[in-house]
């Protein structure tokens, strides 16, 4: 893989806009592809016929992500952590920049970093030493402890940093579990200097929580590690405004992309959900010394925009808030650009 990566990439220096380009023709394609078979009424065996097509489709899908990734002079890295038996993934940056802020760019619950940064990483890799790792249980990354908690994962990427000669950075995160990113910034105050929480309701008393759970419908551990097309719908539902749009996929490419990309450690990940949902509430106050700015979209159903404020008045003083109109929770499919534009000005500053 890496070296046919690497043939493409010497071969074609493909630009961006011919990636993007064809990205989108690929959505476009399935999507014409599906309303006509929707037209047709697709049968059974027409449905298997075309399974292997849609195998190719993602794993092809797949390929051009890495393929941004390495274009964006990223490469990946494997580190070993707890005597070996905790592998921890990053995108590395292929060259440092000097001078320029360095940056670890968490996910959230759903895919892989390789899916959940993709259209981020080229404009955010310019301007900052960008590292994307994947979290325990997801993408490439694994651990054979039990230990699901948040500081586990925060210490496990700030470790894995140090491995990799950085000692002082800079921490952005999405969705859920905000919380490793305050953790990290609780837990090593001498090595991160500034802090962003994108869309992530971190404090909340027991009332507050039990009202949430019960706002979003269904029990997290449910659609968060979907099984089928219908919980995948309802977390793209939930967790997007302006790119909604993609729960229309056709259900059996949806149930690919489960197989192929969300089902992976499905128990771990389970286990984290559990271990999110019943913890303690956070102390009564924050106290975060680090510059934060916290990013929100006002059109979130998961986490609504309140949770932002709160979160200012608790991280306070040196906490601001950032609102993008007209997007939803996931912000890295909604409103990417405009994120990164935000979290590019705030480590400038
Ligand atoms: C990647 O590195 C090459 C060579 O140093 C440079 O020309 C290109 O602009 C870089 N691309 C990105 C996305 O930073
Ligand atoms: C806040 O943190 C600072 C330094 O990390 C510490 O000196 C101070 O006691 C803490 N305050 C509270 C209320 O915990």
């Amino acid at each position: 893989m890496k070296s046919i990566t690497r043939i493409c990439f010497k071969l074609f220096r493909l630009p961006l806009s011919s990636l993007q380009f064809i990205l989108r023709s690929m959505l476009a394609l399935t999507l014409s592809v599906y309303r006509t078979a929707v037209r047709l009424l697709l049968r059974d065996w027409m449905l298997r016929l075309a399974s292997p097509l849609v195998r190719l489709l993602i794993s092809g899908f797949e390929f051009l992500l890495i393929l941004n990734f390495r274009l964006s002079n990223l490469s990946s890295r494997k580190i070993w952590l707890n005597g070996g038996g905790t592998v921890m993934h990053f995108w590395v940056p292929t060259k440092l920049k000097p001078g320029q802020p360095t940056l670890i760019l968490i996910h959230g619950f759903g895919g892989s970093s390789l899916w959940q940064f993709f259209i981020q990483v080229w404009h955010l890799s310019r301007r900052v030493n960008l590292y994307v790792p994947d979290l325990l249980f997801f993408g490439n990354s694994y651990s054979d402890k039990t230990d699901r908690s948040d500081d586990f994962q925060a210490r496990c990427v700030v470790e894995g940093m140090k491995k990799l000669g950085e000692n002082r950075f800079n921490v952005a995160r999405i969705s859920y579990g905000g919380y490793v990113t305050y953790k990290i910034a609780e837990m090593y105050p001498n090595e991160v200097e500034k802090i962003v929480i994108v869309s992530s309701g971190i404090c909340y008393t027991e009332e507050q929580k039990n009202e949430h759970l019960e706002k979003l419908g269904k029990s997290p551990k449910d659609f968060l590690v979907p099984q089928n097309p219908q919980d995948l719908r309802h977390l793209l539902d939930l967790s997007m405004y302006r790119a909604n749009w993609l729960k229309m996929l056709p259900g059996f490419f949806l149930q690919h992309a489960i197989d192929a990309v969300l089902k992976e450690n499905g128990k771990q990940k389970k286990e984290i959900l559990e271990y999110l949902i019943n913890r303690e509430p956070v102390p009564e106050h924050g106290n975060l010394s680090r510059e934060t700015l916290i990013i929100w979209g006002d059109r979130d159903s998961v986490f609504p925009v309140k949770y932002a404020y709160e979160l200012q008045r608790y991280l306070k003083p040196k906490a601001k808030v950032q609102v993008i109109n007209g997007a939803g929770h996931a912000l890295n499919f909604d409103a990417p650009i405009a994120m990164n534009k935000h979290i590019i000005s705030f480590l400038q500053n």
